[in-house]
C-alpha cells in the first residue's frame, strides 16, 4: 500500500541483499547462516507490531538529518493515550522525509509531544523481505502494510498506538513537485474502512514542504516515462520518480534534496464508532468527513508557509 522512499531505499535494499548472499562465499559464511536462523525465528515480527528500539530512535544522526531541511512536527490537540489512532499522511513527496523523521525517530520530539503514544509507520511489505534491511527499518517502528498487522496494532485494548499511513503511497511520489497540492485520496478508502473496523480515531496529517525537496523530470499522464513508471509500480509496488535537487558544493544540480523547511501538522482526531461490517455508504461518508477535515487543516495553516490564498488542496 505505501512505501518510504523510492530510489535510495532500492539501493539500500540491494546492498543488504548483496552482503547477505556475498558472505556465503567467504570464510564468514556462518554469519549469513546465523542470520538466516534469526530471520526465520523473527519472521512474524514485522506484522506483529514491529520492534522499535528507543535508543536508536534517539540517535544524534537523526537530529542532524532533521536539521538539514529542517523538519518539525506540530500538534494541534493532545492525543488521548488510551485510544488507538490511524493517521493519514499527505503528501508522500519523493523521499517521505517528514513521516520518517517525525514518526520513526525522536529527532522532532514525538514522544514528548504525544506522551504515552507509540508511533508506527506503514511500509510496503516487500521491504521486510530484505535481510538486514528489515532489522534496520524495524528499529524505527516501521511495520508492514498487511491487514493482519493493522489489526494487531489497532485492536490493542489499552490503546496508545498511532499507525501512520502515507495514503497516496508510491504512486503519489510520481507527482511530487514543488507547488503541487494534488493529493491521491479520492479513491483511497482502505484506511477509512480499517478505522471503522477497529473503532480507531482517524487523524489527518498534512506536511508542508514535503513536495518542495526535489524537482522532478516531466512525466505527465500519457507520456512514455509515466507509462514505464506506472508499470514498474504495478509489478513491484515501488515507484522510481526521476528527481533532482542540489549538489553537495553547488546548488544547481545534484541528487541531494534542497534545504527547505518541512512542517508536518497533526490535525484533530475524528472519533470513529466501531462497525465490524460497514456499508459502502458508511465508508464513503467517513471518507468525505476526513477529506473535509484535511482541507480545514490545510486552510488553517497555509498562510504561515507562504502558500497563496487562492491555492487549495485538490484530490484525484
Ligand atoms: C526537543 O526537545 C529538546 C529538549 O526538550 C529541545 O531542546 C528541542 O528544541 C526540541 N526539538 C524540537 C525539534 O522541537
Ligand atoms: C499536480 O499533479 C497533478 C497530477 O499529476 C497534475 O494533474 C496537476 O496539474 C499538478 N499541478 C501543478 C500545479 O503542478
Amino acid at each position: 500500500m505505501e512505501e518510504r522512499r523510492g530510489g535510495q531505499t532500492v539501493w539500500e535494499g540491494i546492498i543488504c541483499i548483496a552482503i547477505f548472499i556475498g558472505l556465503f562465499f567467504t570464510r564468514f559464511w556462518f554469519l549469513s547462516m546465523l542470520y538466516s536462523v534469526w530471520w526465520y525465528l523473527d519472521r512474524d515480527t514485522p506484522r506483529k507490531g514491529g520492534r522499535q528500539i528507543q535508543f536508536i530512535k534517539r540517535w544524534r544522526v537523526w537530529k542532524y538529518l532533521a536539521d538539514y531541511f529542517p523538519v518539525s512536527l506540530i500538534k494541534t490537540v493532545d492525543l488521548d493515550p488510551t485510544q488507538n489512532y490511524i493517521a493519514g499522511f499527505h503528501p508522500h513527496g519523493v523521499l517521505a522525509a517528514g513521516p520518517f523523521i517525525n514518526f520513526c525517530t525522536e529527532a522532532t520530539n514525538f514522544s514528548s509531544l504525544f506522551p504515552g503514544i507509540r508511533s508506527h509507520l506503514m511500509m510496503l511489505t516487500l521491504w521486510f523481505r530484505i535481510p538486514i534491511f528489515r532489522d534496520y527499518i524495524l528499529t524505527g517502528g516501521l511495520v508492514t502494510s498487511e491487514k493482519e498487522c493493522v489489526s494487531y496494532l489497532l485492536s490493542k485494548k489499552e490503546g496508545g498506538n498511532l499507525l501512520v499511513v502515507i495514503v497516496g503511497g508510491a504512486q503519489e511520489a510520481l507527482d511530487a513537485r514543488p507547488g503541487n497540492y494534488t493529493l491521491l485520496l479520492r479513491n483511497r478508502k482502505g484506511f477509512v474502512r480499517l478505522a471503522l473496523l477497529h473503532g480507531a480515531s482517524l487523524l489527518p496529517i498534512f506536511s508542508f514542504g514535503e513536495n518542495e525537496l526535489f524537482d522532478q523530470i516531466d512525466n505527465p499522464h500519457g507520456s512514455w516515462l509515466r507509462w514505464c513508471q506506472e508499470k514498474l509500480q504495478k509489478v513491484m509496488g515501488i515507484s522510481l520518480p526521476l528527481f533532482h535537487g542540489r549538489g553537495i558544493f553547488q546548488y544547481n544540480f545534484g541528487l541531494l534534496p534542497y534545504r527547505r523547511q518541512i512542517t508536518s501538522i497533526v490535525g484533530k482526531p475524528i472519533k470513529v464508532k466501531q462497525n465490524i461490517n460497514p456499508s459502502q455508504e458508511e465508508v464513503d461518508r467517513l471518507h468525505q468527513q476526513y477529506m473535509t477535515e484535511l482541507c480545514n487543516l490545510f486552510e488553517a495553516h497555509k498562510t504561515k508557509y507562504n502558500i497563496p490564498p487562492e491555492q487549495h488542496l485538490e484530490f484525484r
